[in-house]
Protein backbone atom coordinates (compact mmCIF):
# COMPACT_ATOMS: atom_id res chain seq x y z
CA UNK A 1 0.00 0.00 0.00
CA UNK A 2 1.06 3.48 -0.98
CA UNK A 3 2.43 6.27 1.84
CA UNK A 4 -0.35 8.36 0.91
CA UNK A 5 -3.15 5.98 1.03
CA UNK A 6 -1.79 4.85 4.09
CA UNK A 7 -2.02 8.57 5.41
CA UNK A 8 -5.20 9.57 3.57
CA UNK A 9 -6.77 6.69 5.96
CA UNK A 10 -5.86 8.61 8.61
CA UNK A 11 -7.50 11.73 7.51
CA UNK A 12 -10.48 10.14 6.73
CA UNK A 13 -10.90 9.08 10.14
CA UNK A 14 -10.25 12.25 11.22
CA UNK A 15 -12.62 13.63 8.15
CA UNK A 16 -15.55 11.47 10.19
CA UNK A 17 -14.81 12.76 13.52
CA UNK A 18 -15.35 16.02 12.62
CA UNK A 19 -18.41 15.49 10.04
CA UNK A 20 -20.09 14.02 12.23
CA UNK A 21 -19.45 16.67 15.89
CA UNK A 22 -19.99 19.50 13.79
CA UNK A 23 -22.98 18.19 11.67
CA UNK A 24 -24.47 17.45 16.00
CA UNK A 25 -22.82 20.66 16.87
CA UNK A 26 -25.06 22.42 14.57
CA UNK A 27 -28.06 20.85 14.93
CA UNK A 28 -28.03 21.53 18.50
CA UNK A 29 -27.21 25.21 17.87
CA UNK A 30 -30.00 25.52 15.33
CA UNK A 31 -32.35 24.44 17.95
CA UNK A 32 -31.34 26.65 20.85
CA UNK A 33 -30.88 29.30 18.38
CA UNK A 34 -35.24 29.12 16.99
CA UNK A 35 -36.85 27.63 20.14
CA UNK A 36 -35.15 30.00 22.57
CA UNK A 37 -33.90 32.84 21.28
CA UNK A 38 -36.66 33.03 19.00
CA UNK A 39 -34.12 34.04 15.67
CA UNK A 40 -35.51 33.18 12.53
CA UNK A 41 -35.51 29.77 11.20
CA UNK A 42 -33.17 31.27 7.93
CA UNK A 43 -30.90 33.61 10.09
CA UNK A 44 -30.15 30.78 12.56
CA UNK A 45 -29.64 28.10 10.03
CA UNK A 46 -27.08 30.58 8.48
CA UNK A 47 -25.84 31.11 11.76
CA UNK A 48 -25.61 27.28 12.67
CA UNK A 49 -23.61 26.81 9.11
CA UNK A 50 -21.07 29.00 10.62
CA UNK A 51 -21.03 27.26 13.84
CA UNK A 52 -20.87 23.72 11.49
CA UNK A 53 -17.73 24.92 9.87
CA UNK A 54 -15.80 26.28 13.30
CA UNK A 55 -16.40 22.80 14.83
CA UNK A 56 -15.23 20.72 11.93
CA UNK A 57 -12.16 22.58 11.36
CA UNK A 58 -11.51 22.41 15.21
CA UNK A 59 -12.90 18.73 15.75
CA UNK A 60 -11.10 17.72 12.60
CA UNK A 61 -7.46 18.69 13.88
CA UNK A 62 -8.21 17.59 17.50
CA UNK A 63 -9.10 14.46 16.27
CA UNK A 64 -5.82 14.20 14.15
CA UNK A 65 -3.43 15.48 17.00
CA UNK A 66 -4.83 12.69 19.08
CA UNK A 67 -5.09 9.79 16.54
CA UNK A 68 -2.89 10.16 13.86
CA UNK A 69 0.57 9.15 15.83
CA UNK A 70 -1.12 6.40 17.34
CA UNK A 71 -2.59 4.84 15.09
CA UNK A 72 0.95 4.90 13.39
CA UNK A 73 2.04 3.47 16.22
CA UNK A 74 -0.30 0.74 15.87
CA UNK A 75 0.05 0.12 11.95
CA UNK A 76 4.02 0.34 12.92
CA UNK A 77 3.50 -2.72 15.51
CA UNK A 78 1.32 -4.94 13.40
CA UNK A 79 4.25 -4.11 10.55
CA UNK A 80 6.82 -5.40 12.81
CA UNK A 81 4.68 -8.09 13.93
CA UNK A 82 4.29 -9.61 10.22
CA UNK A 83 8.01 -9.05 9.03
CA UNK A 84 8.94 -10.31 12.60
CA UNK A 85 10.81 -7.53 13.53
CA UNK A 86 10.52 -7.68 17.41
CA UNK A 87 12.92 -5.65 18.59
CA UNK A 88 11.84 -2.34 16.90
CA UNK A 89 8.60 -2.85 18.58
CA UNK A 90 10.09 -2.61 22.42
CA UNK A 91 11.03 1.15 21.37
CA UNK A 92 7.47 2.05 21.09
CA UNK A 93 5.69 4.50 23.37
CA UNK A 94 2.34 5.26 24.22
CA UNK A 95 1.38 8.83 24.73
CA UNK A 96 -2.36 8.40 26.91
CA UNK A 97 -3.91 6.15 29.19
CA UNK A 98 -7.14 5.51 27.58
CA UNK A 99 -8.56 2.74 25.41
CA UNK A 100 -6.56 3.23 22.10
CA UNK A 101 -3.47 2.56 24.50
CA UNK A 102 -5.00 -0.28 26.41
CA UNK A 103 -4.94 -1.85 22.50
CA UNK A 104 -1.40 -0.43 21.69
CA UNK A 105 0.07 -1.85 24.97
CA UNK A 106 -1.73 -4.97 24.39
CA UNK A 107 -0.24 -5.31 20.57
CA UNK A 108 3.41 -5.00 22.04
CA UNK A 109 2.26 -7.60 24.82
CA UNK A 110 0.48 -10.14 22.00
CA UNK A 111 3.63 -9.29 20.19
CA UNK A 112 6.43 -10.49 22.75
CA UNK A 113 4.65 -13.77 23.39
CA UNK A 114 4.95 -14.50 19.28
CA UNK A 115 8.73 -13.49 19.86
CA UNK A 116 9.16 -16.09 22.65
CA UNK A 117 7.19 -18.59 20.89
CA UNK A 118 8.72 -18.33 17.47
CA UNK A 119 12.32 -18.03 19.01
CA UNK A 120 10.99 -21.33 21.14
CA UNK A 121 10.03 -23.28 17.71
CA UNK A 122 13.23 -22.16 16.12
CA UNK A 123 15.21 -23.85 19.57
CA UNK A 124 13.55 -26.95 18.55
CA UNK A 125 13.81 -26.82 14.78
CA UNK A 126 17.56 -26.51 15.16
CA UNK A 127 17.80 -29.20 17.65
CA UNK A 128 16.03 -31.54 15.67
CA UNK A 129 17.61 -30.85 12.60
CA UNK A 130 20.79 -31.42 14.65
CA UNK A 131 19.39 -34.44 16.62
CA UNK A 132 18.33 -36.21 13.26
CA UNK A 133 22.02 -35.64 11.79
CA UNK A 134 23.56 -37.02 14.84
CA UNK A 135 20.87 -40.36 14.89
CA UNK A 136 21.42 -41.61 10.98
CA UNK A 137 25.12 -41.24 11.93
CA UNK A 138 25.20 -43.37 15.01
CA UNK A 139 22.56 -45.98 13.70
CA UNK A 140 24.94 -46.48 10.33
CA UNK A 141 27.43 -48.24 12.37
CA UNK A 142 25.89 -51.01 13.70
CA UNK A 143 23.04 -51.21 10.77
CA UNK A 144 26.11 -51.79 8.15
CA UNK A 145 27.61 -54.28 10.97
CA UNK A 146 24.61 -56.13 11.19
CA UNK A 147 24.14 -55.81 6.86
CA UNK A 148 27.90 -57.06 6.91
CA UNK A 149 27.40 -59.91 9.25
CA UNK A 150 24.04 -61.29 7.21
CA UNK A 151 25.05 -60.79 3.77
CA UNK A 152 28.23 -62.78 4.85
CA UNK A 153 26.15 -65.57 6.40
CA UNK A 154 23.87 -66.11 2.84
CA UNK A 155 27.20 -65.65 1.07
CA UNK A 156 28.03 -69.17 2.43
CA UNK A 157 29.07 -69.05 6.04
CA UNK A 158 26.08 -70.07 7.29
CA UNK A 159 26.94 -73.89 6.54
CA UNK A 160 30.21 -73.32 8.03
CA UNK A 161 29.32 -74.52 11.58
CA UNK A 162 32.49 -73.03 12.68
CA UNK A 163 31.58 -69.01 12.08
CA UNK A 164 27.88 -68.96 11.80
CA UNK A 165 27.06 -68.88 15.64
CA UNK A 166 29.69 -66.65 15.96
CA UNK A 167 28.16 -64.20 13.54
CA UNK A 168 24.98 -64.71 14.91
CA UNK A 169 25.96 -63.79 18.10
CA UNK A 170 27.80 -60.54 16.29
CA UNK A 171 24.86 -59.11 14.63
CA UNK A 172 22.90 -60.00 18.00
CA UNK A 173 25.12 -57.73 19.73
CA UNK A 174 24.63 -54.87 17.17
CA UNK A 175 21.02 -55.50 17.23
CA UNK A 176 21.06 -55.06 21.11
CA UNK A 177 22.87 -51.42 20.75
CA UNK A 178 20.18 -50.20 18.22
CA UNK A 179 17.68 -51.25 20.93
CA UNK A 180 19.86 -49.18 24.15
CA UNK A 181 20.26 -46.59 21.10
CA UNK A 182 16.88 -46.12 20.76
CA UNK A 183 15.75 -45.98 24.60
CA UNK A 184 18.36 -43.21 25.00
CA UNK A 185 17.67 -41.82 22.10
CA UNK A 186 13.85 -41.30 23.32
CA UNK A 187 15.32 -40.25 26.80
CA UNK A 188 17.81 -37.59 25.86
CA UNK A 189 15.39 -35.95 23.11
CA UNK A 190 12.58 -35.24 25.91
CA UNK A 191 15.27 -34.40 28.28
CA UNK A 192 17.05 -31.67 25.77
CA UNK A 193 13.48 -30.60 24.66
CA UNK A 194 12.04 -30.30 27.96
CA UNK A 195 8.78 -32.53 27.36
CA UNK A 196 10.43 -35.08 30.21
CA UNK A 197 9.31 -33.37 33.93
CA UNK A 198 10.98 -34.51 37.00
CA UNK A 199 8.59 -35.87 39.46
CA UNK A 200 10.24 -34.17 42.72
CA UNK A 201 9.25 -36.97 45.60
CA UNK A 202 11.32 -37.08 49.34
CA UNK A 203 13.74 -40.15 48.05
CA UNK A 204 15.64 -42.54 50.30
CA UNK A 205 19.16 -42.30 49.11
CA UNK A 206 20.37 -45.08 50.95
CA UNK A 207 17.86 -47.90 49.38
CA UNK A 208 18.06 -46.16 46.00
CA UNK A 209 22.33 -46.25 46.30
CA UNK A 210 22.57 -50.00 47.54
CA UNK A 211 19.48 -50.52 44.93
CA UNK A 212 21.43 -49.79 41.62
CA UNK A 213 24.93 -50.73 43.01
CA UNK A 214 23.60 -54.20 43.42
CA UNK A 215 22.27 -54.40 40.15
CA UNK A 216 25.42 -53.60 38.85
CA UNK A 217 27.97 -56.06 40.83
CA UNK A 218 27.49 -58.69 38.34
CA UNK A 219 28.35 -56.49 35.84
CA UNK A 220 31.25 -55.51 37.49
CA UNK A 221 32.44 -58.49 38.80
CA UNK A 222 32.84 -60.07 35.19
CA UNK A 223 35.40 -57.36 34.78
CA UNK A 224 37.19 -58.13 37.61
CA UNK A 225 36.12 -54.69 38.94
CA UNK A 226 34.89 -54.48 42.81
CA UNK A 227 32.18 -52.02 43.95
CA UNK A 228 32.19 -50.57 47.32
CA UNK A 229 29.40 -48.40 48.87
CA UNK A 230 30.79 -46.30 51.91
CA UNK A 231 28.62 -45.57 55.09
CA UNK A 232 26.51 -42.94 55.21
CA UNK A 233 23.28 -41.87 56.85
CA UNK A 234 20.16 -44.34 55.60
CA UNK A 235 17.78 -41.52 56.98
CA UNK A 236 19.50 -38.64 54.62
CA UNK A 237 16.08 -37.97 52.19
CA UNK A 238 16.98 -35.48 49.01
CA UNK A 239 13.89 -34.07 47.03
CA UNK A 240 14.21 -35.21 43.71
CA UNK A 241 12.78 -37.61 40.74
CA UNK A 242 13.10 -41.18 42.03
CA UNK A 243 13.74 -42.82 38.47
CA UNK A 244 15.85 -39.83 37.32
CA UNK A 245 18.46 -40.00 40.20
CA UNK A 246 18.66 -44.15 39.60
CA UNK A 247 19.19 -43.37 36.19
CA UNK A 248 21.86 -40.98 36.99
CA UNK A 249 23.54 -43.21 39.30
CA UNK A 250 23.08 -46.59 36.76
CA UNK A 251 25.24 -44.29 34.02
CA UNK A 252 27.57 -43.23 36.44
CA UNK A 253 28.54 -46.87 37.86
CA UNK A 254 28.26 -47.80 34.83
CA UNK A 255 31.16 -45.35 33.12
CA UNK A 256 33.11 -46.48 36.28
CA UNK A 257 33.22 -50.00 35.33
CA UNK A 258 33.55 -49.83 31.24
CA UNK A 259 36.04 -47.20 31.79
CA UNK A 260 38.19 -49.05 34.77
CA UNK A 261 40.79 -51.29 34.24
CA UNK A 262 40.74 -55.25 35.45
CA UNK A 263 41.27 -55.22 39.28
CA UNK A 264 40.03 -51.77 39.75
CA UNK A 265 37.24 -50.25 41.78
CA UNK A 266 34.42 -48.37 41.95
CA UNK A 267 33.57 -46.10 44.99
CA UNK A 268 29.48 -44.52 46.07
CA UNK A 269 30.26 -42.06 48.46
CA UNK A 270 27.87 -39.62 49.92
CA UNK A 271 29.08 -36.12 51.93
CA UNK A 272 27.55 -33.75 53.77
CA UNK A 273 29.01 -30.41 53.07
CA UNK A 274 29.20 -28.21 55.89
CA UNK A 275 29.13 -24.91 53.99
CA UNK A 276 25.72 -26.07 52.35
CA UNK A 277 23.85 -28.07 54.98
CA UNK A 278 20.71 -28.53 52.94
CA UNK A 279 22.43 -30.04 50.42
CA UNK A 280 24.43 -33.68 49.84
CA UNK A 281 26.77 -34.63 47.66
CA UNK A 282 26.92 -38.30 45.72
CA UNK A 283 29.87 -39.40 44.61
CA UNK A 284 30.99 -42.18 42.34
CA UNK A 285 34.87 -42.41 41.55
CA UNK A 286 37.02 -44.69 39.91
CA UNK A 287 40.62 -46.25 39.52
CA UNK A 288 40.21 -46.12 35.89
CA UNK A 289 41.71 -44.71 32.74
CA UNK A 290 40.88 -41.48 33.36
CA UNK A 291 39.76 -38.76 30.83
CA UNK A 292 42.39 -35.90 29.41
CA UNK A 293 42.24 -32.46 30.77
CA UNK A 294 41.11 -30.98 27.37
CA UNK A 295 37.94 -33.72 27.08
CA UNK A 296 36.69 -33.13 30.11
CA UNK A 297 34.73 -30.09 29.32
CA UNK A 298 33.40 -32.12 26.05
CA UNK A 299 32.20 -35.49 27.84
CA UNK A 300 28.63 -34.47 28.93
CA UNK A 301 28.11 -33.55 25.18
CA UNK A 302 25.93 -36.04 23.53
CA UNK A 303 27.72 -38.34 21.25
CA UNK A 304 31.13 -37.33 22.95
CA UNK A 305 33.25 -39.92 23.61
CA UNK A 306 37.17 -39.82 24.54
CA UNK A 307 38.09 -43.09 22.49
CA UNK A 308 35.49 -44.20 19.96
CA UNK A 309 36.07 -47.40 18.95
CA UNK A 310 36.76 -48.36 22.94
CA UNK A 311 33.50 -47.12 23.91
CA UNK A 312 31.90 -48.67 20.38
CA UNK A 313 33.36 -52.09 21.88
CA UNK A 314 31.63 -51.67 24.82
CA UNK A 315 28.18 -50.72 23.56
CA UNK A 316 28.22 -46.73 24.19
CA UNK A 317 26.64 -44.07 22.21
CA UNK A 318 28.26 -41.56 24.04
CA UNK A 319 24.85 -40.35 25.76
CA UNK A 320 25.27 -41.66 29.34
CA UNK A 321 26.74 -38.42 30.33
CA UNK A 322 24.51 -36.35 28.36
CA UNK A 323 21.67 -37.79 30.34
CA UNK A 324 23.43 -37.35 33.49
CA UNK A 325 23.98 -33.52 32.95
CA UNK A 326 20.01 -33.07 31.54
CA UNK A 327 18.70 -34.63 34.45
CA UNK A 328 20.69 -32.78 37.08
CA UNK A 329 20.00 -29.53 35.28
CA UNK A 330 16.48 -30.19 35.25
CA UNK A 331 16.65 -30.53 39.05
CA UNK A 332 18.80 -27.39 39.37
CA UNK A 333 21.48 -28.81 40.56
CA UNK A 334 25.35 -29.02 39.66
CA UNK A 335 27.80 -32.15 38.28
CA UNK A 336 31.22 -31.65 39.11
CA UNK A 337 33.97 -33.67 37.41
CA UNK A 338 37.64 -34.38 38.43
CA UNK A 339 40.01 -36.86 36.88
CA UNK A 340 43.40 -37.78 36.05
CA UNK A 341 44.08 -39.87 33.05
CA UNK A 342 45.38 -43.19 34.24
CA UNK A 343 44.37 -42.71 37.99
CA UNK A 344 40.81 -42.56 38.13
CA UNK A 345 37.73 -40.40 37.59
CA UNK A 346 35.23 -38.65 39.95
CA UNK A 347 31.74 -37.51 39.36
CA UNK A 348 29.99 -35.59 42.07
CA UNK A 349 26.52 -34.23 41.73
CA UNK A 350 24.70 -32.07 44.29
CA UNK A 351 20.82 -33.13 46.01
CA UNK A 352 19.02 -31.12 47.91
CA UNK A 353 18.15 -33.02 51.41
CA UNK A 354 14.25 -32.80 52.14
CA UNK A 355 14.43 -32.94 55.89
CA UNK A 356 16.41 -29.87 57.97
CA UNK A 357 19.64 -31.95 58.69
CA UNK A 358 18.65 -31.52 62.40
CA UNK A 359 15.14 -33.67 62.11
CA UNK A 360 15.26 -36.78 64.51
CA UNK A 361 15.75 -40.18 62.74
CA UNK A 362 13.33 -42.71 61.45
N1 LIG B 1 34.42 -42.86 34.53
C1 LIG B 1 34.96 -42.55 33.37
N2 LIG B 1 36.31 -42.75 33.17
C2 LIG B 1 36.88 -42.43 32.00
N3 LIG B 1 36.22 -41.94 30.93
C3 LIG B 1 34.90 -41.74 31.07
C4 LIG B 1 34.20 -42.04 32.27
N4 LIG B 1 32.91 -41.73 32.10
C5 LIG B 1 32.79 -41.27 30.85
N5 LIG B 1 33.98 -41.27 30.22
C6 LIG B 1 34.27 -40.81 28.83
O1 LIG B 1 33.22 -39.94 28.45
C7 LIG B 1 32.57 -40.43 27.28
C8 LIG B 1 31.10 -40.10 27.35
O2 LIG B 1 30.49 -40.89 28.34
P1 LIG B 1 28.98 -41.33 28.18
O3 LIG B 1 28.58 -42.08 29.38
O4 LIG B 1 28.23 -40.13 27.81
O5 LIG B 1 29.01 -42.25 26.87
P2 LIG B 1 29.37 -43.77 26.68
O6 LIG B 1 29.67 -44.41 28.00
O7 LIG B 1 30.43 -43.82 25.64
O8 LIG B 1 28.05 -44.37 26.06
P3 LIG B 1 26.63 -44.62 26.79
O9 LIG B 1 26.77 -44.15 28.21
O10 LIG B 1 25.67 -43.82 25.99
O11 LIG B 1 26.39 -46.07 26.69
C9 LIG B 1 32.88 -41.90 27.23
O12 LIG B 1 32.85 -42.38 25.91
C10 LIG B 1 34.26 -41.96 27.83
O13 LIG B 1 35.22 -41.66 26.84
MG1 LIG C 1 28.20 -44.16 29.58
Amino acid sequence: MSKSRRRSRVYKLGLRIAFYTSVLSAAVAFLLLWYLYDIPAMEGLSVSLWIMVGVFVVSYFVSFALQFRRIKVLEQVSKNISKKRFEEIQDLRTFYDDELDYIIKHLIKSSRTVEREIQRLNRIENYRKEFIGDISHELKTPIFAIQGFIETLLNGALEDEEVNRDFLQKAMRNVNRLIFLTKDLMEISKLETGELKSEIEDVYLYELVHDVSESLVYKAQKENISIVVNKFDRNIRVKADKNQVRQVLINLIENAIKYNVPGGKVEVTLTLPPKTPHKVHLQVSDTGIGIDESDLPRVTERFFRVDKSRSRERGGTGLGLAIVKHIIEAHGEQLKIKSEPNKGSTFIITLTRSESPQEPER
